[in-house]
């Protein structure tokens, strides 16, 4: 290990064996914390080449079991989001595209900070299991179509021990050590084409469009090396997705989306990204024909009818479900008191925040959740705002806690020039 470090300290090249060494050995704890650490540190300050970062991928996604997913029906997809405030995306998309005919499957991580989790949104709903073990989860999915569950330790096990020791020794931010991070657990999971939403903005992992970019290219470069059908979508994180923020608020909202009855950013991105998936997989021409045929499936009801199966397949009753979530205790209704004008954007940053503070999310690994919590605005970006209008409900569990997150959805929203409110940035 002490080689190996230098190596990297002096601006040497790894090559595989070396990746396998360090991989195994974070895996099974035998490499002690302070020298990966060590390591760590050199590879932020001295970046792995696209070539190393893509030996780095195989060798994590070896460091534990690999799902094989040969027995299920292709075209198998996994659809990943670096996670951003109301993004309840995933829930809507896997049963609208399994009703489209794809093989979703999809492991998914619990939230930290202000961008929740999609397992912690599911957890909300009562008898939901996101628990399910690899043989339930294949069986499931070759039953219906689509299966989703928490991340398993077994799967890529190196990254989850080199990830712990990133948070905590200041070296999360490098392109090549995140790309690695990110597709070694989609290697691991099995599925030939992968859907990332890059979420970019101030409520998101990637803050600048550059940096997004940087990623992007990264994970296109490292996937096509380990012969991964990836496609990326740079969406926009400056303001929340959505009208609900908040666990069981945005399992509201991506039921509402399923029902055909949501029309707003949320619904537009559900609508272009499973038009991209369904294009990358071959199922459609282009974008825009696949849109359409992800809109025909929520109209059609078809879509609404997997997420019936599918729910009730993980334990729950969908026709119950909007009876049967948690209902927070205060629902404080928030007035616009700032100068009239158009909403250029909402800061998700703060709206993430204020949920957090509202105890739906968690600011530390292990903190329990109120599901019930969050924010629901009834603008977006592009609204026309005017004094005295209703701009959100706030579900708290105190008066105290509505009014301070009350406060901060009034310094959030920002009147200024309209941008451009769609949110694709862009499609690669
Ligand atoms: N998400 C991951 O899975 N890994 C990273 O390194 C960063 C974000």
């Amino acid at each position: 290990m002490l080689s190996i470090i230098g190596t990297r300290r002096d601006c040497g090249i790894h090559g595989e064996a070396e990746f396998r060494f360090l991989a195994e050995g974070a895996a099974s704890g035998s490499i002690p914390d302070y020298q990966l650490s060590s390591w760590l540190m050199a590879a932020v300050l001295n970046p792995l080449s696209i070539e190393e970062t893509a030996l780095l991928t195989m060798a994590m996604a070896d460091s534990g079991e690999r799902l094989n997913l040969a027995d299920l029906p292709k075209p198998r997809v996994d659809k990943h989001s670096t996670g951003g405030v109301g993004d309840k995306t995933t829930i809507a998309l896997l049963p609208l595209l399994a009703s489209c005919g794809l093989t979703m499957v999809k492991m998914s991580g619990a939230g930290l900070g202000i961008t929740g989790g999609t397992v912690d949104k599911l957890q909300s709903i009562p008898g939901f299991r996101v628990d399910l073990s690899p043989n339930e989860m294949m069986a499931q999915t070759k039953r219906i179509g689509l299966a989703i569950t928490g991340q398993t330790p077994k799967l890529a096990p190196a990254d989850k021990a080199l990830y712990a020791l990133r948070d905590v020794t200041g070296t999360v931010k490098s392109v090549p050590l995140i790309a690695s991070s990110i597709l070694s657990k989609k290697l691991a999971g099995g599925a030939e084409t992968v859907v990332i939403d890059l979420k970019v903005g101030c409520g998101g992992f990637m803050k600048t469009i550059e940096e997004a970019r940087e990623l992007a290219d990264a994970m296109l470069a490292v996937a096509k090396i380990c012969g991964l059908n990836l496609r990326i979508a740079m969406t926009d994180m400056e303001s929340p997705l959505g009208y609900a923020a908040g666990n069981a608020l945005e399992i509201r909202e991506a039921i509402s989306f399923l029902q055909g009855s949501v029309e707003n950013r949320f619904s537009e991105l559900c609508h272009q990204l499973a038009g991209f998936t369904l294009q990358a997989v071959g199922k459609a021409s282009t974008v825009s024909e696949g849109a359409l045929m992800a809109k025909d499936a929520v109209k059609s009801g078809r879509a609404y009818e997997k997420a019936t199966e599918w729910f009730s397949a993980q334990g729950a009753d969908l026709s119950k479900c909007l009876d049967s979530l948690p209902i927070a205790p205060i629902q404080k209704e928030a007035f616009w008191e700032g100068t009239p004008g158009i909403v250029s954007r909402i800061r998700a940053d703060l709206i993430g925040q204020a949920v957090l503070d509202l105890g739906g999310g968690r600011k530390q690994k292990g903190d329990s959740i109120n599901y019930s919590v969050g924010v629901v605005l009834t603008i977006e970006p592009g609204s026309q705002v005017s004094r005295g209008q209703h701009i959100a409900t706030i579900h708290a569990n105190s008066d105290n806690g509505a009014q301070i997150a009350s406060d901060a959805v009034q310094s959030a929203i920002q009147i200024g020039e309209p941008l451009n409110t769609g949110p694709i940035i862009e499609l690669i």
